[in-house]
């Protein structure tokens, strides 16, 4: 049996057509573009790919991108100042501070400066009370993507099904755990101190895997038919000399032979982050003017 593939690439370009459809109401009703704030500081590549991908994103959607940039010696100060300009400023809707943050940052501090109400990363403190108690807030786009892609497959009820996510992070493996517990599946959350993974991933009907640890979740773990969700992306060597290839969490293809359903990486669930960035940045649009 091969596994369906989960076309996280051809998803997350219908739900950019979708925000892109509000974008353009949203222009005619209240007559500004919705905003998105991306602040970056330093030179990390990894971090200036993402920003601007989702700089074209944001305009793409016909939104209005607004980009700034913070030598790696910026104060925290002036960083702060930044984002408080950015909260006042009513033609932002969302605020994001691309991380890592240079070390003499606190990250912490930052993102509790952001205006929860701007937070469209979701990452606030306030975001994640709201979350964890049931309440309207921004959820991180990374989890929300996955149960998005989960709810298309199998259904926005969960009852019945036991889901286990591997990571217990801020930003993926804990609000994954509490959307899919709110979408009624019985979670459990494992990590590297769990005892015997493997018997605990057998038991799965829905696998995320956010661990970042490349091809560590094996094919023979897998319950047959399950649907299996990769958050990882790892850079290893490849075959050809001096190259490297992107690889997930779950090892793709001992994994696809026993799994219902598989994220493939790339074109799974990386292309579904940005995607709802732009869709929470259309919802805080929304309520900002409503
Ligand atoms: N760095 C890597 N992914 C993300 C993300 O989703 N949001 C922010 N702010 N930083 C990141």
């Amino acid at each position: 049996m091969s596994a369906d593939v989960i076309d996280g690439k051809a998803f997350a370009a219908n739900l950019r057509e979708k925000v892109g459809g509000f974008a353009a109401e949203f222009e005619k009703a209240v007559g500004r573009k919705a905003g998105l704030a991306v602040v970056l500081v330093g030179e990390d590549p990894a971090s200036q790919v993402y920003v601007r991908s989702k700089g074209k994103a944001t305009i793409a959607a016909g939104m209005n991108s607004y980009e700034h940039r913070l030598d790696d010696t910026a104060s925290e100060e002036e960083l702060l100042n930044l984002v408080e300009k950015l909260n006042s400023d009513p033609n932002v809707d969302g605020i994001l501070v691309q991380l890592p943050l240079p070390d003499h940052l606190d990250e912490q501090n930052v993102i509790a400066t952001i205006d929860p109400d701007k937070d469209v990363d979701g990452f606030h403190i306030i975001n994640a009370g709201r979350l964890a108690v049931g309440q309207d807030g921004f959820v991180p786009c990374t989890p929300l993507g996955c149960l998005m892609l989960l709810q298309d497959r199998l259904g926005e009820d969960l009852s019945g099904l036991n889901a286990v996510v591997i990571g217990r992070s801020n930003i993926v493996g804990k609000p994954m755990a509490q959307l899919l517990t709110a979408a009624n599946a019985t979670v459990t959350i494992a990590h590297s101190r769990t005892k015997d993974l493997p018997e605990v991933v057998r038991r799965a009907d829905i696998v995320v895997a956010a661990v970042g640890r490349s091809e560590m979740v094996k094919g023979d773990w897998i319950k047959p038919g399950a649907t299996v969700i990769d958050v990882g992306i790892n850079r290893v060597p490849a075959a050809e000399e001096g190259k490297t290839r992107l690889v997930g969490d779950v090892d793709y293809t001992g994994a696809s032979e026993v799994a219902g359903a598989i994220t493939p990486v790339p074109g799974g669930v990386g292309p579904m982050t940005i995607a709802v960035l732009l869709r929470n940045t259309m919802v805080s649009a929304y309520r900002r003017e409503n």
